[in-house]
């Protein structure tokens, strides 16, 4: 970026709204979107450079919401006739690296990063469907998007974001005190209605274009939920794979259980400052329960059913 650039580009950030996420760390307001200040200028980037490819594979959602896990089963079913479950490269790399965030691991690092890597490319974003580059839209590329229930989703992000360890960050130290915050989807690309009813909408109007899968009804069926994203991606599984067990074997090599264990996992950082392992905690569906006292899951309960009433999307 040129100096006049680089200087239009901090006055255009200083025009935008600020807020706080849960430990304290700034966020800025940008088309309806709470983006994490630091990776601004990549989400800026993203919307104004990326161009599409019809047979590009786009992971969306709001974070905390089974985005690992998705990656992780998006390659492995991509890739499944380059190399068997026992080979898989998620043995040795983080389903992130593999799967890169267009907002915080490319155009913030650069505006033209390199994505000439063979088709299907599988990238990923927390960028709202309203806010996405036309040329995803326009082209005909797929995106998946996952959705989890808010209450969950906020509890994952809760002790997410208290894993973070930074010195430039106030220590998130209960809940109640990001329940305001909560409540007004104040968080990283929220809010959470927002986000949510982007894709939905999307996926209703456009289901050849938009699959809209919930974290709950994976953990439900994992071999159904593996089928309809195998379909919709262009890789069906054949007869013979699913009387061989592939599927079976896919869901496996991706399992919370096996994904947590493996040593590349455990170990090291992303690239957003969060430890690889903070991305594996419980993967359980109502672990709310355990967290937000009955009076305050029914506050927030009444929020969802109001941000998302007449969508016809439920929990
Ligand atoms: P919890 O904090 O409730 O355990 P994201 O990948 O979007 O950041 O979401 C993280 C959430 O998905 C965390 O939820 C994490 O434990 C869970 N998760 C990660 N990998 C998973 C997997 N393979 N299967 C199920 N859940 C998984």
């Amino acid at each position: 970026m040129d100096t006049a650039s680089e200087d239009s580009f901090q006055e255009f950030v200083l025009t935008l709204p600020t807020g706080k996420d849960w430990d304290g760390a700034p966020l800025l307001l940008h088309n309806d979107t709470w983006c994490p200040a630091y990776c601004i200028r990549g989400v800026v980037s993203f919307q104004q450079n990326f161009r599409a490819q019809d047979t590009d594979i786009i992971i969306t959602s709001l974070p905390k919401s089974g985005t690992t896990w998705l990656k992780a089963l998006t390659f492995s079913v991509v890739n499944r006739h380059r190399c068997s479950p026992g080979e898989s490269p998620l043995i040795t790399t983080p389903p992130h690296e593999l799967v890169p965030f267009f907002e915080s691991d490319l155009y913030l690092k650069s505006q033209n990063p390199d994505l000439d890597f063979p088709p299907p490319r599988i990238l990923s974003c927390h960028t709202h469907y309203t806010a996405l580059p036309q040329s995803i839209r326009d082209s005909n590329c797929k995106i998946v998007y996952t959705c989890r229930n808010p209450l969950d989703q906020a509890v994952s992000y809760f002790h997410f974001i208290r894993s973070r360890a930074s010195g430039s960050t106030k220590p998130v130290s209960s809940i109640d005190e990001c329940f305001e915050s909560m409540c007004r989807g104040v968080q990283s690309h929220g809010p959470f209605w927002n986000s949510m009813l982007g894709y939905w909408r999307a996926s209703l109007e456009r289901p050849d274009k938009v699959l809209f899968l919930k974290y709950e009804d994976m953990k439900e069926d994992i071999i159904v939920s593996l089928k309809r994203l195998a379909e919709f991606v262009g890789f069906p599984f054949t007869e013979k794979e699913e009387k061989e067990g592939v599927i079976g074997e896919i869901s496996r090599l991706c399992s919370f259980e096996n994904l947590k264990d493996l040593e590349v996992n455990r170990n090291g950082f992303h690239s957003s400052g969060f430890s690889n392992s903070a991305f594996f905690r419980k993967g359980e569906v109502g672990d709310w329960g355990n967290h937000l006292s009955p009076s305050m899951a029914e506050t927030f309960w009444k929020i969802v059913e109001e941000k998302l009433d007449g969508s016809g999307l439920t929990f």
